[in-house]
């Protein structure tokens, strides 16, 4: 079992040492010389896909994740409007979908019951399906019309990364190619995105080689009762994330907030010592959102909060506010949960194992829910 583990302690700790491939993986063979994104194996045609006008995400657990980090890129690259639905409850919410909605699911092992339900009730319903998913032969996307395979390699510890990883890549790329199936100007945008994406593995190896002070924070934090995570636009859906997988493998009562949500309740929680990570967006986030995330570390921090701030290299901005600083590589907005999310799987993992818990199988849940 160690041999299988490649020298790491456990799976989970091998998988998220995997991102950089997982990620590199995706994106392998998407685009001709010219750098435009060509889909062959997806199993559908341009001309269909062109008629697409509205999508709807339907995923479970970190997939959802995923979907909710995709729909605001795919809407500001392509302006078709996106939901993202859990897939248990858009099979019984009446959803409204027609023949020009695309349902796209996203699962790991493509066997999810409840997402393989959403999907039928979608093909009932006359939609397009296609399947982001992790799992070739699976039935998912054999229950689908189309289908964009991430390529993370089997994932094996309960608790997803890398194949998250995967799936927000994999999103971004049929958002990159609806954009470009939209015309010239977003087919522009397309490519210099895509060559970004291209470079992401790399950071998220620098990244990862950076953990250390994240691995201290876990020990020392290994007797925390609740753990708060904020987020704005993309990194909302990250501060769930963190919080999900911190519930999952240390049993540590943890919750994700929007950060704008901040001052409409969950300030109230905030009392000296309380732990808050906050992932920040990078300075040249449209519409100030770096500055206004900035003021609510300040004000958290005010009321006594630990700030852990997740901040881009070189923004000094939060330096006067943060307990902590964990610090990303530089990206453009888009692409931040692609590193993001890193050094909060690594604190969740790190603090599971400081308790002493079993990282790669904890308790009470299942790599892949084949039951409604
Ligand atoms: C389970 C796992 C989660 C996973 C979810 C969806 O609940 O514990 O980690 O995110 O299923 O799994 P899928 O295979 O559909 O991505």
């Amino acid at each position: 079992a160690a041999a299988e583990k490649g020298g790491w302690a456990t799976y989970m700790d091998k998988e998220i040492h995997e991102q950089p491939h997982a990620v590199a993986d995706t994106l392998l063979g998407r685009t001709d010389e010219s750098g435009r994104l060509v889909l062959d194996e997806i199993r559908t045609t341009e001309e269909r896909l062109r008629q697409v006008d509205r999508i709807t995400f339907v995923a479970c657990g970190t997939a959802a994740y995923a979907g909710m980090v995709a729909k605001y890129a795919i809407e500001h690259w392509t302006r078709i409007p996106v939901e993202v639905s859990l897939a248990h409850e858009f099979r019984y919410c009446d959803p409204i979908v027609d023949g020009n909605t695309l349902v796209v699911s996203i699962s790991q092992s493509g066997e999810t019951m409840d997402t393989l339900m959403a999907v039928k009730h979608a093909r009932e319903l006359g939609a397009m399906t296609l399947s982001i998913c992790n799992t070739h032969g699976s039935t998912i996307p054999r229950e689908s019309d189309a289908v964009l395979y991430t390529h993370a390699g089997p994932e094996i510890a309960v608790a997803s990364t890398k194949a998250f990883l995967a799936q927000i890549t994999a999103c971004y790329v049929l958002g990159l190619y609806l954009a470009q199936l939209r015309g010239e100007t977003y087919a522009d945008d397309a490519k210099a995105v895509m060559h970004e994406l291209q470079g992401i593995p790399e950071k998220i190896e620098e990244l990862l080689g950076r953990m250390d002070r994240v691995v201290e924070m876990a020990d020392f934090m290994a007797d925390s009762r609740a753990v708060l995570f904020l987020g704005r636009n993309v990194g909302y859906p990250v501060a769930l994330e963190g919080a999900l997988k911190l519930k999952e493998l240390a049993y540590i009562h943890a919750e994700g907030f929007a950060a704008g949500e901040l001052k409409h309740g969950p300030i109230a929680l905030i009392e000296p010592g309380q732990p808050v990570f906050v992932v920040v967006p990078g300075p040249d986030t449209p519409h100030d959102l770096h500055k206004k995330v900035v003021s609510n570390i300040q004000e958290i921090r005010a009321r006594g909060a630990r700030t852990l701030v997740i901040a881009h290299d070189g923004d000094e901005d939060v330096e006067p506010f943060a307990s902590e600083v964990i610090r990303i590589p530089q990206c453009s907005p888009m692409l931040a949960p692609l590193l993001a999310v890193v050094p909060l799987q690594v604190f969740a993992l790190h603090l599971a194992s400081a308790k002493g818990l079993d990282v790669d199988q904890p308790r009470n849940l299942a790599k892949s829910v084949t039951v409604e």
